[in-house]
């Protein structure tokens, strides 16, 4: 299926942390790779996978190389065949102090290699209960794009999740009116920042507790254009179904 502005919807895979073992990588790669969705396995999978046309990383660092022990750099992810790098996911803000500052530098760093970043924005549950969503949203989306010119992000495909934290791994997604709304929204602010156009030719996606039952309503009612599953991606039959009921 298309959607209205023509482009086909992106579905990614975080696998996170998982699974454990190379074997069950590559067979759960076998099972889904027909779904031509985007898969980002651990780090230490990648180049088994590889070649994929979609193959993704759940982080990188900023520098091109030297001395920074234990990272990897965007040149090294794309020489090995990977195109897409998820930037800012809340599980790295939370467990490994990712400001919106380093946010930034990563994001930059992607864009720099030619990458597409997949940049992650959202708020707690405490934030929601409080009203602070938009300004939350806000924040991260102006200081990560902080310093990247109108040109570099229009050449650089940028695409946004919106991630709720309240969302991610509790079995409640956000209702897709909701993610319509903060869709919207994510619009808004990037028209302010660059422009209209700039604004509706981002892609935006919905990721939270996203399952075969649900996804296709946050594509057909919410009208996004894409989405990043966390828990759903790693069992292949259900991961099938969500991306077949969609694409
Ligand atoms: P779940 O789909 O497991 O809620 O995870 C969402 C997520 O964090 C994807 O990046």
């Amino acid at each position: 299926m298309k959607i209205s502005n023509g482009v086909k919807p992106l579905i990614v895979a975080n696998w996170k942390c998982n699974p454990a073992k190379e074997k069950e990588a590559k067979r759960l790669f076998n099972s889904v790779k027909k779904t031509k969705a985007v898969i980002c396995p651990p780090l230490i999978y990648l180049k088994s996978l590889a070649p994929y046309v979609g193959l993704g990383a759940q982080n990188c660092f900023w520098e091109k190389k030297g001395a920074f022990t234990g990272e990897v750099s965007p040149a090294m992810l794309k020489n090995i065949g990977c195109q897409y790098v998820i930037v800012g996911h809340s599980e790295r803000r939370r467990y490994f102090n990712e400001t919106d500052e380093v946010v930034n530098k990563k994001l930059k760093s992607v864009i720099e290699a030619r990458m597409i970043p997949i940049l992650c924005i959202g708020e707690t549950q405490k934030q929601r209960d409080r009203g602070e969503t938009e300004n939350i949203l806000k924040k991260q989306i102006e200081d990560a794009l902080n310093d990247i010119s109108k040109f570099k992000i229009q050449n650089s495909k940028l695409c946004i999740a919106y991630e709720p934290i309240w969302a991610i791994g509790t079995g409640k997604p956000c209702d897709p009116e909701e993610a319509q709304k903060m869709g919207l929204l994510i619009r808004k602010i990037i028209s302010k920042i660059y422009n209209r156009t700039v604004a509706q030719k981002t892609p935006i996606l919905y990721g939270g507790s996203v399952n075969s039952k649900n996804g296709a309503s946050y594509i057909k009612e919410a009208g996004l254009q894409g989405l990043l599953v966390g828990g759903a991606s790693l069992e292949a039959k259900e991961f099938v179904d969500l991306v077949r009921k969609i694409c």
